[in-house]
């Protein structure tokens, strides 16, 4: 093959290979890899019920419908209805909240805001960082590394158990070095962190819902291109016989 088809090669695989990274905001905590499967449909579903057991009470995704849901995700409407849906809504219905964001303010400090696009403001790694760095401070209350002082309760802490945090000075600064697990939970870290895996792949989904079958379309385009390329090579090398 001639060198120039080579490098247009590599730079569709370069394309492709990139294609699915996010360049999220980073905090002041160095950020843990989610290794997110975008295609693991599983882990969406997976995801979707720990969002309603455990998020939907307080933040909305206001972009998505139950129904567009149960489509992506192969399940049956029925399906979702009996296992997803518990307030009293239609399946063609967005996933919205009945709390007030007045009223939430005031309870919490900051209204929860809307996750529809969390994922891409944030970034799966940011997200799974924010979920596993829960920490009792002191004083009782809960912190987080990816989000100090955070005005969110760390929700799921009967899963991951409870978290304190070991002081390091640099420089006469006290930050927090790394948190240990004060008193285990129903899960074990492991467990926990596949848990939340499934939660940020949830979210990823959530963010950009096309992308289940984009991606899926992408491979074959870029195959399709790959042979147009190997077709319209041949081609020219026709044309130019004559010329030589
Ligand atoms: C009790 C209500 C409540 C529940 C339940 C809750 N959150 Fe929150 N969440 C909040 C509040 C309040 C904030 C705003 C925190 C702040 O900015 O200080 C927040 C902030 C966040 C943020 C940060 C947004 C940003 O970019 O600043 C993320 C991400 C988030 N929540 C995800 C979740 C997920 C995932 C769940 C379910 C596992 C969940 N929350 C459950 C109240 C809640």
């Amino acid at each position: 093959m001639n060198n120039r088809i080579v490098s247009a090669f590599i730079g569709l695989v370069v394309l492709l290979a990139s294609s699915g990274s996010v360049f999220g905001a980073g905090g002041g905590t160095t950020l843990q890899h989610a290794n997110v499967n975008i295609r693991d449909t599983a882990a969406i579903q997976r995801g979707a019920q720990l969002f309603v057991n455990y998020c939907l009470s307080c933040h909305s995704a206001s972009y998505m419908r139950y129904n567009r849901l149960a489509e992506d995700l192969d399940l049956d409407e029925d399906l979702v209805m009996d296992n997803l849906v518990f307030a009293d809504v239609k399946i063609g219905e967005t996933m919205d909240i009945a709390m007030r964001p007045e009223d939430a303010e005031s309870w919490l400090g900051k209204a929860p805001p809307d996750l529809s696009l969390i994922s891409r403001s944030r970034g799966a790694d940011w997200l799974y960082t924010y979920m596993l760095t829960f920490y009792q401070d002191e004083a009782g209350g809960w912190n987080n590394l990816a989000l100090p002082n955070a005005s969110m309760p760390h929700v799921m802490w009967q899963k991951q158990g409870i978290q304190k945090p070991v002081y390091a000075t640099h420089d006469g600064v006290e930050t927090v070095d790394h948190l240990t697990l004060a008193e285990p939970g129903l899960q074990s870290p492991e467990e926990y962190e596949d848990s939340i895996r499934d939660l940020v792949t949830f979210l990823e989904y959530l963010g950009e819902p096309a992308k289940i079958k984009r991606k899926n379309i992408g491979v074959w385009v870029l195959l399709f291109l790959a042979l147009f390329a190997l077709i319209a090579y041949a081609l020219k090398a026709e044309y130019w016989r004559d010329v030589h």
